[in-house]
């Protein structure tokens, strides 16, 4: 049962009886006044369930009744829990509630309050009155009020949890009992086959028999809630789909298969689910049924759909903003409205179906006849969201229009792949047919909410998303082509593509509104797709809606993010128009307050009700596609800068660049692998994948099946290989890898964390222009490399070394600038510092004796500057730095050498004179398992034997990124399982049992200078 955790001494309770206080001293007694405070109470305890209270409210009584109500308690999104009516100090309570109920007021979980009484009813009865002038009684009436749940509903929501546990098992079973069927039921096994070519053709030419396999299983799994809940016996029959997919399910069920007896194990659930909806009449209220089933299935079953797909149900606060907005944007814009005869309308990620469900009840009902059956589009390319999206929206038309339609607007397609898809057969020819229709439609709206993902983190998870030859050529043309940037992988993500369709879709005129990731607004990789959207539009709004907790760590995903999700969101409105453009897109961008929770930003949604309601700000791009310029320095512009993608890739001299070559550190993709303190340990477990490697190989040459795809044969063991795209080519061109012992190098893997790699080029994904910087372990001798570290998620952070570095050695992708670089042999060393940016160095100061290493090291003190780091704070998290001319040339360039000296050599530092506390207890140990700092920084308990203390406090203020040095070795120098592989990785050394104590007294030895002579260097200007 949810309780509401109340107490006399909570704020919210305290805070209210303060606000009354106030309003009576300023003589404020009336409702309007006082009511205030209640439903600020009311707000507070909205929080702990995540729910809603709705002021003023019309609720339908009857077709033609409306009452409005001061207060709505939402669940969920749709479910109504309860009502408030407020009264004032005047009023005679219990007259009023029968006033009310003679109007037709609910008799249930309804709760009549004044600022001196309240009065609750709950199934039909009054069940409680009291005092509220008493906190006491106030806290008591709350939690009857919040607590309430009709026992059908508490019963749902238990079945749904449940549900969403045991769905994966159950769907297991189904999986099973396909597999054996395919091996032995004739008549399945030649349903299955049909129905797995007419997926191939119609949805996707590479779907795996498991995704067939799912789809049947979504189907099996929810048919019953759509016959038994909505009351839609003839749903198998009547949707095109489902008639299909009845065929394979029925070819199944002929043998050893009764559909209905393998479903008495969820019975509990469908019951549950078939006598909750009884007590609900409002289809509206039934669909939050759906929405769940819709969430739970995939999360519980589908995990690897819900992520590549989307699987996420929009609030319906940014539905009903977004609706309303692309009305308001017709309307003003194009004198038409979302009425309008011609205007098509197309959600091409319809999930649920809410959008058009929403914008259904926008248009005017003389015209939802045509509209429906001609201008009303959308596309699903997942059966169970198809079936819940056609089931809604149909029904939705019969409550308006009270003639059921079966809606054909609907597609079961994948939006990408449509145009490619045309001249097939998409699943049957009624589909087919809807699917030629949409396409020769003149869309002039695209709405929705498309799908988020980076890609798959691991490719062993073997759930890539997937390739579009179209709309992947049409993102690298524009937004890959017009990017500066040097990594652009986060253009692969779906969203991208879909803006990139849908600007293409809507020719040239029209209106797309998506709510999506908002990574786009200002992250470097997407600076082409802003080129892009502003020279394809001519208007753009970005609501941007926070939510973002990789870059803000104080917030929290599920509390401060409207889907709940860790990546921020934004509602995107874009305008083109053929008449009437101006010269330049005009963009505008509004935002909320960070730290507003998920609820006060939907109820910042409803109060602006569209974007008219919205304060804009216009913004103004630089040259480079920033949109939001605020914070950047323009003089760094000015500086010159340390390399640029152009000086790199060209040949022969080159001009305006400190470096000609930089480099990402190395990728491995497996680093669990090609990583390891333990130089025995790494050796065996790269043989071990080496193997797994070569007999793969193998047997990819030996296979009968030619048509099998690699994805779908390789082994996933993650105790034996950690699969990347790269490593999967080779296998495809038969390359036989061999171990190679000299291969084994030392690398830094995280700042003072020196880990042995396997460098090689099969096994590292790439390894970037390392073997020209680090050819060979003599150039170790010589070469060093300045790292830094410019990310929007951290502080700029730079190291130097003379060692391989790992591509996160800063704790995010780091850039390398070698003083050096070679051949792949070793041979043909040459100075990456330009000879143009010597000769521009010596005349700025007049002063022929500078040589290129004191430029370097000039270079690494420079970007230490904390006035430097501070200032350009902003264009640090965009960009490569670009050097200024400090005043005091030398002054830097020696305090760099040093900085460099101990900072590469920091092994070699005198140990800093930490207390050891020893514990009398237990022996002599010098293992670590994991170390940790005490609250107040001062100590560090080493192990249960050992703690060092008097750690000065200065120590802390040398950072690398949002990390100290002595932070970074301590989390770094710790035992480690991965839990994937299960390879061990431990720092401590057999024959150097005392490198770890070592080390933090050297680590703080190095702190202490770093910070002492980035103190003392000379100004900046
Ligand atoms: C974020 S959800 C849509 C949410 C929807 N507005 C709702 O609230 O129910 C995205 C939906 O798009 C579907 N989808 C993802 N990729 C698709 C594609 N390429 N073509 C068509 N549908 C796709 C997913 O299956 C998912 O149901």
């Amino acid at each position: 049962m949810a309780i509401l955790n109340l107490k006399t001494t909570h704020k919210p309770i305290k805070l209210y009886y303060q606000s009354l206080k106030k309003f009576q001293q300023l003589n404020a007694v009336n409702e309007g006044a006082v009511k205030v405070a209640f439903a600020d109470l009311l707000t507070a305890c909205c929080q702990q369930f995540n729910w809603m209270l709705v002021q003023e409210k019309s609720i339908p009584l009857t077709k033609k009744k409306l009452i409005r109500v001061d207060g709505l308690l939402v669940r969920n999104d749709t479910l109504k829990h309860g009502i408030w009516e407020a009264k004032d100090t005047e009023d005679d309570l219990a007259k009023e509630v029968q006033k009310k109920f003679k109007q037709g007021y609910p008799k249930d979980n309804i709760i009549f309050q004044s600022p001196e009484r309240v009065i609750i009813w709950q199934g039909g009865k009054q069940v409680y009155d009291g005092e509220i002038t008493k906190p006491e009684v106030l806290v008591e009436s709350l939690k009857l009020f919040f607590e309430d749940r009709p026992p059908q509903i508490e019963n749902w929501e238990k079945a749904a949890t449940e549900f969403g546990e045991r769905v994966n098992n159950l769907g297991e079973k189904l999986v099973d009992l396909i597999h054996s069927q395919r091996k032995t039921n004739k008549k399945f096994i030649a349903a299955f086959d049909g129905f797995s070519n007419i997926c191939r053709l119609s949805i996707n030419p590479n779907i795996s028999d498991a995704a067939v396999e799912e789809m049947l299983i979504q189907h099996l799994l929810t048919e019953r809630i759509f016959r038994q809940i909505f009351d839609n016996p003839d749903f198998t029959r009547r949707n095109i789909i489902a008639v299909e997919i009845e065929k394979v399910i029925n070819a199944l069920t002929s043998k050893s298969f009764s559909r209905n007896h393998f479903l008495e194990e969820v019975d509990y659930f469908y019951l549950a689910l078939e006598e909750a909806a009884k007590t609900i009449k409002e289809y509206s209220e039934k669909q939050h049924f759906l929405n769940t089933v819709y969430e739970k299935f995939f999360q519980g079953f589908a995990v690897k759909v819900a992520d590549t797909h989307g699987i996420v149900y929009t609030p319906q606060s940014i539905v009903d903003f977004m609706v309303k907005s692309v009305d308001e944007i017709l309307k003003k814009e194009f004198k038409k409205s979302l009425s309008h005869k011609g205007v098509h309308i197309l959600d091409p990620f319809v999930g649920t179906g809410n959008f058009l469900m929403r914008i259904m009840r926008e248009i005017k009902k003389t015209s939802l006849p045509n509209k429906y059956k001609d201008e009303l589009h959308c596309n699903e390319v997942m059966l169970l969201p198809y079936y819940i999206a056609s089931m809604n929206i149909e029904h939705e038309y019969l409550e308006a229009t009270g003639k059921y339609e079966p809606f054909a607007g609907i597609c079961l397609v994948d939006t990408f792949s449509v145009q490619e898809a045309l001249q097939l057969d998409l699943f049957t020819p009624e589909n087919t047919q809807r699917v030629q229709r949409q396409q020769n439609s003149d869309i002039f709206v695209v709405i929705g909410n498309p799908p988020y993902n980076m890609g798959q983190v691991n490719e062993n998870d073997n759930n890539k998303n997937r390739k579009y030859e179209e709309v992947d050529r049409r993102v690298a043309q524009t937004y890959s082509k017009g990017s500066k940037a040097t990594n652009k992988n986060k253009l692969s993500d779906p969203y991208v593509k879909a803006f990139r369709w849908a600007a293409d879709r809507i020719k040239d005129e029209g209106i797309v509104a998506f709510v999506t990731n908002s990574s786009f607004i200002d992250n470097i990789a997407f600076d082409g797709m802003r080129q892009y959207l502003a020279q394809d539009f001519d208007a753009i709004y970005v609501l941007d809606l926070g939510g973002n907790v990789r870059t803000n760590p104080k917030l929290s995903g599920t509390t401060h993010n409207v889907f709940g999700i860790q990546v921020g969101v934004s509602i995107n409105l874009l305008i083109k128009k053929k008449e009437g453009k101006k010269s330049q897109c005009q963009i505008y961008y509004g935002n909320v307050d960070e730290f507003w929770r998920k609820e006060e930003k939907y109820a910042y949604l409803e109060k602006c009700q569209h974007l008219g309601g919205v304060d804009w700000q216009e913004i103004k791009p630089d040259k480079k596609n920033t949109w939001l310029t605020a914070g950047l320095q323009a003089d760094f512009e000015t500086f010159i800068p340390m390399g640029t993608k152009e000086t790199k890739a060209a040949k022969g001299k080159v001009t305006d660049t400190i470096f000609k070559l930089f480099s990402n550190g190395v990728n491995t993709s497996r680093d669990v692998w090609a990583y390891n303190f333990n130089p025995d340990e790494l050796a065996a477990n790269i043989q071990e994948t080496i193997a797994t490697y070569n007999e793969q190989v193998r047997k990819w040459q030996h296979r009968q099946d030619k048509s099998v795809k690699v994805d779908d044969f390789v082994t996933y063991d993650d105790t034996k290989i950690s699969w990347s795209e790269s490593l999967k080519k080779y296998l495809k061109q038969g390359i036989i890898v061999e171990y190679d012992q000299n291969h084994i190098r030392q690398s830094l893997y995280r700042p003072f964390t020196k880990s042995r790699l396997y460098f090689d080029i099969y096994l590292n994904e790439r390894c970037y222009q390392f073997p020209y910087i680090f050819p060979t372990s003599e150039t170790e001798k010589e070469n060093r490399v300045i790292c830094v570290t410019n990310h929007t998620q951290i502080p700029f952070l730079v190291q130097i070394t003379d060692l391989i570095p790992s591509l996160d050695v800063g704790g995010r992708q780091t850039q390398c600038f070698p003083f050096y670089t070679y051949d792949e042999d070793g041979n043909n060393r040459q100075e990456n510092i330009t000879d143009w940016s010597l000769d521009t160095f010596r005349q700025e100061y007049q002063d022929s004796t500078i040589a290129k290493w004191d430029i370097f090291y000039y270079i690494y003190a420079l970007l230490h500057h904390p006035t430097y780091r501070e200032k350009y704070a902003d264009n640090l998290k965009r960009e490569l730095p670009r050097i200024p001319y400090a005043p005091d040339f030398h002054g830097f360039a020696n305090a760099g050498k040093r900085l460099a000296e101990i900072h590469i050599n920091y092994e070699q530092q005198p140990e800093y004179p930490l207390t050891f506390i020893e514990n009398e207890e237990v022996p002599l140990n010098w293992r670590v398992e994991k170390m940790k700092l005490s609250k107040d920084k001062t100590q560090l308990v080493y192990n249960e034997f050992l703690t060092l203390a008097d750690i000065p406090p200065k120590v802390f203020e040398y950072r690398l990124g949002n990390r100290s040095a002595l932070d970074w070795i301590s989390d770094r120098y710790q035992v480690k399982i991965d839990k994937r592989s299960d390879i061990e990785n431990d720092p401590n050394r057999l024959d150097d049992e005392q490198y770890i104590v070592r080390l933090i007294g050297q680590v703080i030895t190095v702190s202490l200078e770093t910070v002492d002579i980035v103190n003392g260097l000379p100004p900046l200007d």
